[in-house]
């Protein structure tokens, strides 16, 4: 979700007044998604490198989000959505790490769609995280080396048992995936559209999911 800042900027306000714009399209989203044959939506929220912006906005960013859990929780519930969270827990404020544990357990029995929320994420801190895992039950013969298949490691990133990503869209025309779950897309399709996200409106949205539907996907394979 890309261009919140930039949104905000091109109309004179401050970048957080972008990040409030952007949530009101998560909400439209994550409203939508059901209901396109879209079981499993995720969002990257905030990565492990935001913490390099000014320390306003990192604090309204999670003054936002703590707000959204908060007033969405009840909405959630009663729609059906699981949600979980991936990425690094520890370092986030106590309360929203309390929040975010609370809203995986409300939620624990949906199933209509599973939203998962990348809350600290990066990718390339995911897998290390996975493989020191990994490596402390190799130490203690858990496991053998021999015995680390690609299956092994997926089961140990955050998004263990969840499907990988099909399709990613990020907004605002950047071509970059900054760290987007990179062992699990391996072989997503892509879309990078213009918009910002404050302006990804649900027609657009619509239109992507449905334009995605018309792609051959070989997965290396040729086509049969
Ligand atoms: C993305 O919008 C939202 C978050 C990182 C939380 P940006 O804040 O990156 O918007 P631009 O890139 O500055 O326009
Ligand atoms: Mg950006």
């Amino acid at each position: 979700m890309d261009g919140n800042g930039r949104w905000a900027t091109r109309r004179g306000l401050p970048r957080l007044a972008g990040h409030k714009a952007g949530a009101e399209r998560v909400r439209d989203v994550v409203e939508l998604t059901p209901s396109l044959g879209v079981e499993y939506l995720t969002l990257f929220a905030f990565s492990t490198e935001n913490w390099m912006r000014s320390r306003g906005e990192v604090n309204g960013l999670m003054m936002l989000f703590k707000h959204y859990m908060k007033s969405e929780a009840a909405t959630l519930v009663r729609n059906g959505v699981r949600v979980r969270f991936i990425g690094e827990r520890s370092r986030l404020e106590p309360d929203i790490q309390r929040q975010m544990q609370g809203l995986e357990e409300q939620t624990s029995n949906n199933s209509k769609l599973h939203l998962t929320l990348a809350l600290n994420y990066g990718g390339r801190d995911e897998i290390t995280r996975a493989m020191k895992r990994i490596a402390a039950k190799v130490k203690t013969g858990e496991i053998m080396p021999d015995d680390i298949t690609q299956d092994v490691v997926s089961a140990h990133l955050d998004t263990a048992g969840l499907p990988d990503p099909d399709l990613i869209i990020r907004t605002s025309g950047e071509l970059r995936t900054s760290g987007f779950l990179p062992w699990q897309s391996a072989y997503a399709e892509y879309v990078f559209p213009e918009t910002l996200w404050p302006d990804f409106v649900p027609g657009e949205y619509v239109d992507i999911i449905n334009s995605f539907g018309t792609r051959e996907r070989r997965f290396g394979a040729v086509a049969g």
